[in-house]
């Protein structure tokens, strides 16, 4: 692939986050929506309109009828694992969306197509690529706060019917409720400002309005690092919440979806980015824009897919731990 030739980009499902990676690949000249599907053709239709793509029923007649470069998995989290092994058989590169799988045997097995067929595998851990992220890290690395004792990380999301596709309740395409859905965000978040994996964690997980799939998790984890994190998932918080501590030596560290990033140090706290309401375009567009470097340059994704991985791993182990 010449690096001048626009990157051909096919997505698989044409929902909600499917429309970001759109936006997000419209402020990218490099790349192209080139083809788009879902079971619901009247949503491929829509997206395929707006994109300037062609629209197909399925991922197999997607793959089949178009030469593409890369292809974003964005359907149902059970299914993630089957496309993408049909993406990397294609010889086509992958970036599929968080929770990479829902089993660690699919996620191997994920790794392992993609291995063989020589083509990139990155997972869509998105919040990597904010703004915010990217301070807090270098607040973080730069030592200034001492070194990351513990990490309390805070974050609702609705689990009623009414609030989202029917999919996400029905464990058979979900694989799990709130922690498998946006509870990877935010391991993710602890795993890497706490410089270590996941190694032990002990939960609590229950269910409200007789959910087959979880709507509330607390728990406490240790990294590899020594830190120590404490989690708490909430379809029951109002108004949004989605906040990380940062418990450092000699201070800490506030990021807050809602109220930006803080660093607080001898009784003073200090705003370092007070504004975090644009970035989730900005995030999508980076996210976008690494993978297709990493696509050209055959260089490691940021996200890995041994690192999406262990996210589902470590999610797994809430469960059994929870249960
Ligand atoms: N990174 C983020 O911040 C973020 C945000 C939202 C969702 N997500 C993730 O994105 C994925 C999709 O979530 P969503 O909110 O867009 O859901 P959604 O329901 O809006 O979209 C999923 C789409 O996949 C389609 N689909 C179902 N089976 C299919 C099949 N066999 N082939 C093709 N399409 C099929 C559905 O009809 C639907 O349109 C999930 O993995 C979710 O966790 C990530």
């Amino acid at each position: 692939m010449h690096t001048n030739e626009p990157f051909r980009l096919g997505i698989i499902g044409s929902g909600i986050v499917a429309a970001l990676h759109v936006k997000a690949a419209r402020t990218l000249p490099q790349v192209e929506v080139a083809a788009v599907c879902d079971i619901r053709t009247d949503a491929a239709e829509a997206m395929a309109a707006d994109a300037g793509a062609a629209a197909y029923p399925g991922h197999r007649e997607m793959l089949a009828a178009e030469r593409l470069d890369g292809v974003i998995v964005t359907s149902p989290h059970t299914l993630h694992a089957q496309q993408t092994l049909d993406v990397a058989a294609a010889g086509v590169h992958v970036l599929v969306e968080k929770p990479m799988g829902t089993s660690v045997e699919d996620c191997t097995a994920m790794i392992e197509a993609c291995r063989t067929a020589g083509v990139t595998l990155a997972v869509g851990h998105v919040m990597r690529f904010s703004e915010t992220a990217r301070m807090a890290e270098k607040v973080v690395s730069s030592g200034e706060l001492g070194p990351v004792r513990a990490i309390t990380h805070r974050r609702s999301a609705r689990y009623s019917r009414d609030s989202r596709p029917a999919w996400f309740f029905d464990p058979a395409l979900a694989g799990g409720g709130i922690v498998m859905n946006v509870g990877t965000h935010g391991l993710d978040r602890i795993q890497w400002l706490g410089g270590g994996e996941i190694e032990t964690v002990h939960a609590h997980v229950w269910h409200r309005g007789g959910l087959e799939i979880e709507t509330d998790a607390i728990g406490v984890a240790e990294l590899s690092s020594g830190v120590k994190a404490g989690f708490t998932f909430t379809t029951a918080a109002v108004p949004y919440t989605d906040e990380t501590l940062v418990l450092c030596e000699d201070g800490s560290l506030r990021w807050s979806a809602t109220e930006g990033l803080w660093v607080s140090r001898d009784g003073e706290a200090e705003a370092r980015l007070a504004d975090p309401d644009e970035e989730t375009a900005d995030a999508f567009a980076a996210q976008l824009a690494a993978f297709v470097e990493s696509c050209r340059t055959g260089t490691s994704p940021a996200v890995t897919g041994e690192y999406g991985r262990q996210v589902v791993s470590t999610v797994l182990a809430i469960y059994e731990a929870g249960s």
